[in-house]
């Protein structure tokens, strides 16, 4: 299959681009397109064997269920069973937007969209020329990621057309992703409400929006938790990981620093390549095969965008090891660590 590439604007889409890549959905094929955290692999969610093919393409595990993609509430609404509340405060205040909402799902949706749950994922975007994409398709689109299953999620058209060249038919490109993270995960089905994913809504938000509302505590793992029944399949799965091996560093930054360099250095003296993922604040006192910044501690907005760039830079440079600092685990942070411990398989270690 030959992959085509389409320039679009990602503010005043080309209405014939959006048309082209629309029919595309509609007969049943895979395209790719930019929303405001990570670029998606669509295609029509009520359509099974168009589900299926993302599975396919993306050698995705048959159990782990997709994201709908709505242009409006009510159409959010078909696809469920009920709208409590306080998923209508969630709507109200962060639609469209990086949030998505885990809901009964109705007998509209196919069982391979939802990996085989009765509940469905369901978020309204926040890109006008995402939200176009879907209104000229007439029907709710399914998106993952559009990343070969378990490498960096990716957040321009670059980073899809290297995972997915050939295996999917349009690449729908509006340059680099704003917010570089993917959406927050809420469970509505339990009470209080439970954050199965942190993402580019932060938890401080949520907490002050709902009057309750918790983390799963698969979000702060600081090792693998045994799933009785992964809640969010993708839980369960290895994520974000880059070629090279991944070890964070967490503690207070001074001795972050130690130690970091110190495990660079023993690295690089058993003649391993050993890049190093610093913060500006960070980045001049290293020195390994090379070194990357997620930009200033203060700014993790900043962090979160440049994650998984950096993360593909590091396998350019073909480094064995990447050593990682942690960030604070506040707002886009939560997000970047969550990223950074599941890309690492857990490999953390404490520097205090
Ligand atoms: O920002 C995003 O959310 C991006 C863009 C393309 O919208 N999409 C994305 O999709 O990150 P994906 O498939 O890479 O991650 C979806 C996550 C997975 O962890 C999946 O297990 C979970 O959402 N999920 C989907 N449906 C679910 C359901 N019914 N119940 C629980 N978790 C669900
Ligand atoms: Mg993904």
């Amino acid at each position: 299959m030959r992959t085509v590439i389409l320039k679009v604007n990602r503010e005043e889409p080309e209405i014939d681009r959006i048309r082209a890549a629309a029919e595309i959905i509609r007969k049943g094929g895979l395209v790719a397109f930019p929303t405001e955290t990570v670029y998606g692999l669509g295609a029509d969610a009520l359509n099974p064997e168009a589900v299926a093919r993302i599975y396919t393409a993306k050698n995705r595990p048959p159990d782990n269920p997709i994201i709908v993609h709505v242009a409006s509430r009510d159409e959010a609404c078909r696809l469920t069973e009920e709208v409590p509340a306080n998923a209508r405060k969630l709507m109200d205040t962060f639609w469209p937007g990086p949030l998505t909402l885990v809901l009964k799902a109705s007998g509209l949706v196919p069982r391979i969209t939802t990996g085989g749950l009765d509940t469905v994922a369901v978020r309204m975007p926040g890109l006008k020329v995402t939200l176009a994409l879907i209104a000229e398709s007439g029907a709710p689109i399914a998106a993952p990621s559009a990343n070969l299953a378990g490498r960096p999620s990716p957040t321009t058209a670059e980073h899809v057309r290297q995972d997915l060249d050939g295996r999917i038919d349009l690449i729908l490109d509006a340059g680099p992703t704003k917010v570089g993270v993917e959406s927050t995960v809420v469970d509505l089905t339990v009470d209080p409400p439970q954050i199965l994913r942190p993402g580019g809504v932060p938890y401080e938000e949520l907490k002050s929006t709902l009057d309750r509302v918790e983390l799963h505590p698969v979000v702060l793992a600081e090792r693998e938790i045994p799933l009785v029944q992964a809640r969010s399949p993708g839980m369960k799965h290895r994520h974000y990981a880059p070629n090279a091996k991944v070890i964070v560093v967490e503690g207070r930054m001074d001795a972050i620093v130690t130690k970091v360099q110190e495990l660079a250095d023993q690295h690089r003296k058993t003649g391993k390549s050993v890049g190093i993922l610093a913060t500006g604040e960070t980045e001049s006192r290293y020195r390994a095969d090379s070194v990357r910044s997620l930009g200033s501690r203060r700014d993790l907005a900043s962090a979160a965008k440049n994650l998984f760039k950096l993360l593909r830079e590091f396998d350019e440079d073909k480094v064995d090891i990447i050593v990682a600092e942690a960030v604070p685990p506040e707002g886009l942070g939560l997000a970047v660590m969550n990223r950074l411990r599941k890309a690492s398989g857990f490999n953390i270690i404490r520097a205090d």
